[in-house]
């Protein structure tokens, strides 16, 4: 991880705010579109979203599922989160404290689908590797990851993350952690070469 999870909460916390009105480039977009897309809860389910900033997948999820739980280490992006809740009266999501290798979920809460975006590059690849065996002992069905992710070599001449708060994973490095977890990868996604989406199976 480049930064502490300290600053990286208050990273985000300061650009809580303006952040949803900056979210408009196009694998961004196109990401969540297709973390929504494969996630495809039923109305039974229960669906974790991991690093859940100001719930732009979570929200989406609640037409659908039967319960969205969004968690995420900034303080500020979850009161966003909330007030978003808050105002549209949306009453199955729930919003808290939570990270990547300590989701802070109740051991008798049953997770059927996990989903994360543009959140999990910013822990190191062994890291990654740690809290994608949290994810797998959680027991999801499926788990959709949208993320900055290698899809062949980084162009340092055309930087589409911040290499000093950024540490993105190959599609490879991904794709063993995920597997050596006990997922089955189902479906790829690529959105640009340095942007996919992942989805693994359990
Ligand atoms: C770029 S935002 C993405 C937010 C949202 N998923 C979206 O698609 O708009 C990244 C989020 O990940 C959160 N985050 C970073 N490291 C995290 C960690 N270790 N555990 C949980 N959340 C984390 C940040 O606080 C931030 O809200």
């Amino acid at each position: 991880m480049k930064k502490t999870l300290d600053e990286h909460a208050e990273r985000f916390s300061e650009a809580a705010s303006t952040y949803d009105d900056e979210q408009d480039s196009a694998a961004y977009c196109m990401c969540v579109r297709d973390v929504v897309t494969h996630a495809a809860p039923t109305s039974r389910d229960t669906v974790l979203d991991l690093g859940t900033g100001t719930g732009a997948i979570a929200f989406e999820l609640t037409s659908t599922a039967d319960r969205v739980i969004g968690r995420d280490i900034s303080t500020g992006m979850l009161e966003q989160a909330q007030t978003k809740a808050n105002v549209e009266h949306v009453e199955n999501i729930s919003f808290a404290e939570g990270r990547f290798r300590e989701p802070n979920i109740d051991s008798d809460t049953d997770i059927d689908i996990i989903t994360s975006n543009f959140a999990m590059h910013h822990l190191s690849d062994d890291e990654k590797r740690d809290a994608i065996a949290v994810i797998s002992s959680l027991e999801p069905r499926r788990f959709v990851l949208g993320d900055v992710m290698f899809f062949g070599s980084p162009n340092p001449e055309e930087p589409f993350y911040d290499p000093s708060v950024d540490d993105p994973a190959t599609v490879g490095t991904l794709v063993d952690a995920l597997t050596d977890a006990g997922f089955a990868i189902t479906d790829v996604e690529f959105v640009h070469e340095q942007a996919g989406v992942l989805v693994a199976e359990q």
